[in-house]
């Protein structure tokens, strides 16, 4: 199945984050017209300052965790630059300490679930009515090693991410007769402000620990997950569908005795 001739529209949720910024520049260089959302306007309004070919890049206010604010963009989106949305990145998502034991956490809890599990649930009902329109359409779900793994303290963060992965599979199922495709990555740890943020929180160097274990002996990167995801908007195949892609240097299949060895 051929994308369809017009002007491609890619959305990419949380666009003025680490992750985010790097996905616009990728796609935009790709030739897609994108629309960079964000709940932080002034990040957001940054970001041309960081991509080329900025000429096709849309700035839009966008929370995720508001269907209102979501359909509105939405509407925006589609008088600016058309109604050919093909390509969504969910990708906004927050990270938050949630230990179990103190339920004083809950309010996090519920606040980490709004943007990471029913963000994505939103901005995907509402753009993949555009995709099923046009019988074509790749939704990419950033999701996380923790959503398989676990992760102490950040139980709130790993279920949302958790869900992400469970909705890929099921949306993947039910969008693929429309043309639509819906793969998900989750990457290990990777050297952002969201891992700073993470490690002051629990006050020890998760990416000194980790290096250790993993194989290819760095962080990932903005870079690795921007590759990622243009492999799985572009690449020519649409019999890739419902799939976690796991980037994690090799992390997740276990490297202590590897390491060991060597
Ligand atoms: N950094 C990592 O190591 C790592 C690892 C695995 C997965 N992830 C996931 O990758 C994604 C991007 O991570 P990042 O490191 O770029 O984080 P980041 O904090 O730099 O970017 C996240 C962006 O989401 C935006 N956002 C937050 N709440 C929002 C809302 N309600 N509506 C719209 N936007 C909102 C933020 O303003 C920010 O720009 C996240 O979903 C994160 O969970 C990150």
């Amino acid at each position: 199945m051929q994308m369809p001739e017009q002007q491609q529209i890619a959305v990419v949720t949380g666009a003025a984050g680490d992750f985010g910024r790097e996905i616009v520049q990728r796609l935009l260089a790709e030739g897609f017209y994108v629309a960079a959302t964000d709940i932080v306007e002034e990040k957001l309004k940054e970001l041309p300052k960081y991509v080329d070919f900025s000429e096709k890049l849309g700035l839009f206010y966008m929370d995720v965790s508001s269907p209102e604010s979501i359909q509105k963009t939405a509407e925006q989106i589609a008088t600016v630059f058309g109604d050919s949305i093909v390509i969504l990145v969910n990708n906004a998502g927050v990270f938050e300490r949630t230990p179990i034991l103190l339920k004083e956490h809950f309010d996090t809890v519920k606040k980490i679930m709004d943007i990471n599990l029913l963000g994505c649930y939103y901005s995907t009902s509402i753009f993949s009515k555009f995709m099923i329109a046009k019988r074509y359409g790749r939704i990419i779900n950033i999701a996380s090693l923790a959503g398989t793994w676990g992760a102490a303290f950040g139980s709130a963060y790993a279920a949302s991410k958790a869900g992400m992965i469970a909705a890929s599979k099921s949306w993947a199922r039910e969008l693929g007769s429309f043309g639509v495709r819906v793969n998900a990555i989750a990457p290990g740890v990777c050297k952002t402000q969201m891992l700073e943020h993470s490690e002051k929180q629990n006050s020890f160097s998760a990416e000194q620990f980790l290096l250790n274990l993993v194989p290819v002996g760095r962080c990932g990167t903005a870079e690795d997950v921007a590759e990622l995801v243009m492999f799985l908007a572009t690449c020519k195949t649409d019999y890739l569908n419902g799939e976690v892609i796991t980037l994690d240097g090799g992390l997740n299949i276990g490297t202590i005795e590897t390491t060991q060895l060597s």
